[in-house]
């Protein structure tokens, strides 16, 4: 599988690895206007088909996730990490010293994948997924040092 940073005209790819990781996916035009906005970078790795898409925002020194998934055929080969250690590295060149993240308390991939790579929580946010008929969950806010020599 390749990684590569993403383009506008990688919007369908992105799009199309966005619907395989999540229930309600964004659209081609979401990762258009997204990738035209101030400090936004996206990554995009492929195999046969798009297989993760991840997009960071870098401003004033604070990177923030905006969102990484991976297609269940692709899951638990390292792409995921590998698309965040992008991520971090892109975010370090921007001149960010923290990166967050919002997370699922209760989606325990992807919360040990962030813990594995040295992020730690530092906030709740009450009811904020709406998870339809199951209800709504909690968020985890959480913090990488970019500045740490970790990764
Ligand atoms: C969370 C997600 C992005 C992980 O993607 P992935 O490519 O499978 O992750 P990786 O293969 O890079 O995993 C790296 C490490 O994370 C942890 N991890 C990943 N998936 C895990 C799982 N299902 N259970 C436990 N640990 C897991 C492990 O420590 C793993 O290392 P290991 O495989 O050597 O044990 C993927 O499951 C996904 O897209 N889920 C749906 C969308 C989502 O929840 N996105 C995050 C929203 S905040």
């Amino acid at each position: 599988m390749k990684l590569t940073a993403a383009t506008p005209a990688d919007a369908p790819a992105m799009a199309s690895a966005h619907a395989q990781a999540f229930d309600t996916p964004w659209d081609e035009m979401d990762f258009e206007d997204l990738l035209d906005g101030e400090g936004v970078f996206g990554f995009l790795v492929r195999g046969e088909d798009p297989a993760g898409v991840l997009i960071c925002r870098a401003i004033a020194g604070e990177a923030e996730i905006l969102t990484v998934g991976v297609a269940p055929w692709a899951r638990r080969q390292g792409v995921a990490q590998a698309l965040m250690a992008a991520a971090i590295g892109a975010a370090r060149g921007a001149g960010a010293a923290d990166m967050f993240l919002e997370v699922d308390v209760d989606n325990a991939p992807a919360v040990t994948l962030y813990e594995r790579l040295g992020f730690v929580r530092t906030g709740l946010r009450r009811d904020y997924y709406d998870r339809g008929a199951a209800g709504r969950a909690d968020a985890l806010v959480m913090r990488l040092d970019l500045t740490s020599q970790a990764l």
